[in-house]
Order: structure tokens, then C-alpha cells, then sequence
């Protein structure tokens, strides 16, 4: 039975807040699918008040699918998929200050990200979601119809490779060694609007940190359009800002949104503890033809209950 769970929409295209749930609790079947189904509709939900150890946060993660053991971030003390991400008063680059989502460089790319703050600055270090399945509903029929049928290539773009290149140095004692960030591996290509696995839903499946052009069109001739998809999605309207306090879980869709962690915060400290989940099959697209023709193989031939282990030793690629 769901007691007195209340899920409160925050804005008219993404985010919801769910009270009257103790996440560190047994909760029942009901209230586990709520929750899952209140993901797949708000895009962006969260919780306050939850006081939550790193296995809690693992037991709730695994109920959005297959959780992902980060390649380059070391777990935190007794955990398998919980990592942190940390910045401190003297440092200057935050973990995900641009818009991106997470591993789309991957044939399987991140399906859910969810964050637990446990420490957080006076002001701002806020994080932007947006719902990229409400901006891909408000497009032009004619713009739908031509996406539809686009694929774009994803791999490592030039501003990763800058990115990582400076906070290789900042990162060091939160990796697992330092050759762990490694931006080398093989581009992927996934359709340009691809379905929801859950709610079938359509939705752009593009970011600036990962996506480097067009199926069969050169990087200048993709990134008119790509920054023009780009400005659409990021529109206010289809974009939510969670304000953290303390000891407050959120999670998003990775599937259907784009994130960026907003780095207002100088000289203070702000420490989340993460965890991901991962598709376990390629994205779909939703025209026949060539998206069709794309091979349906997961990153490791995934079962069920598999654990996805992506490391970059093991041949694969990372974000
Ligand atoms: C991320 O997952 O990219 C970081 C989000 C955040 O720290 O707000």
C-alpha cells in the first residue's frame, strides 16, 4: 500500500518532489513502482530530508535497473556503485559544469543518475535538468520527421578532451588510479530522437559533451543545427533547478534530459554521493531504415542482474 507518499509537480514540464516516504525503510511493491513511474513522467524527482548510508542509496538506485560501476571514480568506503563527487574550497572545475548526459559515448549509455547531498554550499551549486522528450513533443512536425530519420555519432568531443586534460589534476585522489581517465575509445551511433524503454515515449537524444555530428555530415556542417536542437532543449520552460540542502536525494532520467552542475559556489565546499544506472540495450530509434540496420547488441551482451562493469582497462569506453 502506498501511505502517505505525495508526488507534487514543480514546474509545468519537469520535476516533482515526493514526500512521505522514508527511502532508509522497507517500502512496499506499490510504493517502489510509484516512484519508478514517477521518474519516467517528471523526468527529474526528489526527496528531502533522507537520511541515507551508501548501501541505502545502492538498494534504492537498483530499483531504476542495472547499476553501473563507475570506470574512473573510486567507490566510497564499503560500496560497490556509490562514488562521490567532491569540490573543494581551492578547487575551481566542478564534476559536470556543462550540459551534457551521461555516457552517450557508450553503445549503453547512463539511464539514471541520481545524487545524495551531504554537504552543501551557502548559496547556489544548484543542478539544471532538462526534458528533452517535451522538447522534442514541441518541435515542428516538419523537424520531427527529418530528426526521425538522423543518427549522430557520440564519442569523446574536442571540449571533453580539454575538460579532462585540466581536471585529470584536481580529480587524482578521487580516481582509481591515473590512467583511469582516458579519453580514448571508439565513437558510437545512436538515433537522433530515440523511444523511452518504459513509456515509449520520444525524445532528443543529443548533448554537447558527447554528441560530435550527424550520421554522414562533417562536425561544421552538424553543429548549426546540433547548437540550434541545443538552445531548444536547454529553453527554460523544459528545464527545472534543484536548490540542494542537505541530506536530499534527487535522481533524473538520463534518457530523456540533459544535466549541468552549476559551478557559483567559490570557496566552499559542496560533497554528493552518486550512483548510476545504465541501459542494458541500445537506444531505439524510431524510424525504419537505417536506425534500424544499427545492431542491437548491449555493451557486454547484458542478462538481467548483470553488473556493468565499464572500466577502460577492460577495452570500453567512459565519460
Ligand atoms: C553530474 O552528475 O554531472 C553532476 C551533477 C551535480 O553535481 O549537480
Amino acid at each position: 500500500m502506498i501511505q502517505a507518499m505525495k508526488i507534487r509537480k514543480i514546474t509545468g514540464h519537469i520535476g516533482a518532489e515526493i514526500t512521505g516516504v522514508d527511502l532508509a525503510g522497507d517500502l512496499d511493491a506499490a510504493t517502489i513502482k510509484a516512484i519508478g513511474d514517477a521518474l519516467d513522467e517528471h523526468v527529474a524527482i526528489y526527496f528531502r530530508d533522507q537520511h541515507l548510508t551508501p548501501a541505502d542509496i545502492e538498494r534504492y538506485v537498483g530499483w531504476f535497473g542495472e547499476r553501473l560501476i563507475h570506470p574512473y571514480m573510486q567507490a566510497v568506503k564499503g560500496a560497490t556503485y556509490v562514488h562521490q563527487i567532491r569540490k573543494l574550497p581551492d578547487e575551481t572545475l566542478n564534476f559536470g559544469g556543462t550540459w551534457h548526459a551521461d555516457f552517450t559515448n557508450l553503445t549503453t549509455p547512463g539511464a539514471t543518475n541520481s545524487l545524495y547531498s551531504l554537504e552543501v554550499p551557502d548559496f547556489g551549486g544548484e543542478t539544471v535538468i532538462c526534458n528533452s522528450t517535451a522538447a522534442y513533443e514541441a518541435l515542428s512536425l516538419g523537424m520531427k520527421r527529418m530528426l526521425e530519420n538522423m543518427n549522430a555519432w557520440h564519442g569523446y568531443s574536442p571540449e571533453y578532451k580539454a575538460l579532462y586534460a585540466i581536471r585529470k589534476t584536481e580529480l587524482k585522489d578521487q580516481l582509481q588510479s591515473a590512467e583511469d581517465l582516458d579519453v580514448d575509445g571508439e565513437d558510437v551511433l545512436h538515433p537522433v530522437i530515440r523511444s523511452h524503454p518504459n513509456t515509449g515515449r520520444k525524445s532528443l537524444f543529443i548533448n554537447p559533451l558527447f554528441t560530435l555530428r550527424f550520421e554522414d555530415m562533417s562536425r561544421a556542417e552538424s553543429l548549426p543545427l546540433l547548437n540550434q536542437l541545443y538552445d531548444h532543449i536547454t529553453r527554460p520552460e523544459f528545464c527545472v533547478r534543484f536548490g540542494w540542502e542537505k541530506n536530499m536525494l534527487a535522481s533524473w532520467d538520463n534518457r530523456q534530459s540533459m544535466h549541468y552542475a552549476v559551478n557559483d559556489y567559490p570557496g566552499q565546499r559542496r560533497v554528493m554521493n552518486r550512483c548510476l544506472t545504465i541501459d542494458t540495450a541500445r537506444p531505439v530509434g524510431t524510424a525504419i531504415g537505417e536506425i534500424g540496420s544499427i545492431p542491437a547488441v548491449g555493451l557486454r551482451g547484458l542478462e538481467p542482474g548483470d553488473i556493468v562493469d565499464i572500466h577502460p582497462r577492460m577495452g570500453s569506453k567512459l565519460s
